[in-house]
């Protein structure tokens, strides 16, 4: 095992003695350990609060056991299971401070995809149940005009839950580039008359699918009612956030048909407003201007 001792009595607490092992875990030699303070095997990743409780122990002369993340001579790290206690003479005078090392890298990192996986499992289980409760929701409320516009209608939409799904699973299940997921929802529609445009916004992995939702009935409806119907028209796409962490995204659409005098809401508008309503506590409004649908689709950035 790994050890040291260092002497207390000399300035600074200088290492007295390193065994071999010691030296073979470090890579450094004898003549480059002894005389220093074991502190050289720290660097800029090195846990600071370890070290701050490592300096509370040793000034109250009390034996202390830290992991701690350590440095060897050629520059790679490993994580250190320090053990360190006081030696005292008869009369209670420190005379020595003992040390040793064992190199727990294997266990840390084992340990840390443990949770990693652990939670992975957690998120794409949540995911999943979420997703087939949304596609349940689309299969039983989709209207059914006639079975090819039943079956086309809820196949977009599983296939937009589906997209989120990827980006979700490309991105580890974490947040994800907003700009990403209104890409991806613009695509199935035709990227080039359809114009983007927005700051870098981190999406919370829990708004990706409800979003992908409201964009595929934003821009399906803008290919069978609006702008994307007709051959010159476009869609606009904007956002932005707030300071009170609320992201807009504006919905501009232009060169598109005269709108119906007085459109009756569909299942998609239905599905836009209760989706931003319920899952993204925000809300969208939408008014027909002459040169084509606006919307305003409001919600706060979830963490
Ligand atoms: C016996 C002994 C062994 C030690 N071994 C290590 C070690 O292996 N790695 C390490 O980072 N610090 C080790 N330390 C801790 C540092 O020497 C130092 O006490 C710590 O960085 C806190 O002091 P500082 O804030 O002055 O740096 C050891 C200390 C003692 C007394």
């Amino acid at each position: 095992m790994p050890m040291v001792v260092t002497d207390p009595e000399q300035p600074d607490n200088p290492i007295v003695l390193a065994n071999q092992s010691f030296l073979d875990l470090t890579g450094y030699s004898p003549e480059e350990v002894v005389g220093r303070n074991c502190r050289f095997l720290q660097g800029p990743a090195t846990n600071a609060d370890a070290v701050r409780t490592i300096r509370e122990a040793l000034a109250a002369e009390r034996e202390l056991t830290v992991e701690l993340l350590n440095y060897r001579k050629d520059g790679s790290t490993f994580w250190n299971e320090l053990f360190i206690s006081p030696v005292h003479d008869d009369d209670g005078r420190l005379l020595y401070l003992f040390g040793s090392c064992k190199d727990v890298t294997q266990r840390k990192e084992a340990n840390h995809l443990k949770a990693e996986e652990h939670r992975l499992l957690k998120e794409v289980d949540h995911r999943a149940k979420n997703a087939l409760a949304l596609v349940q929701g689309i299969v039983r409320l989709t209207s059914a005009e006639d079975p090819r516009t039943y079956a086309e209608s809820v196949q977009g939409r599983v296939e937009a839950l589906a997209r989120a799904h990827s980006i979700l699973a490309a991105g580890n299940w974490r947040e994800v580039p907003l700009q990403r997921v209104i890409t991806s929802g613009a695509e199935p529609f035709g990227r080039s008359r359809i114009s983007l445009d927005g700051p870098d916004v981190a999406l919370a992995a829990e708004q990706v699918q409800p979003l992908m939702l409201v964009l595929h009935e934003m821009f399906s409806n803008a290919l069978k009612h609006g702008a994307l119907s007709a051959e010159s028209g476009s869609v606009s796409v904007r956002w932005q956030t707030h300071d009170d962490g609320r992201l807009v995204v504006d919905w501009q659409e232009v060169g598109g048909p005269a709108p119906a005098p007085d459109p009756v809401p569909s299942f998609g508008s239905m599905l836009i407003e209760t989706t931003i309503k319920r899952q993204l506590d925000g809300r969208a409004g939408f008014v027909w201007q002459h040169t084509g649908l606006e919307g305003r689709l409001e919600f706060p950035l979830g963490s």
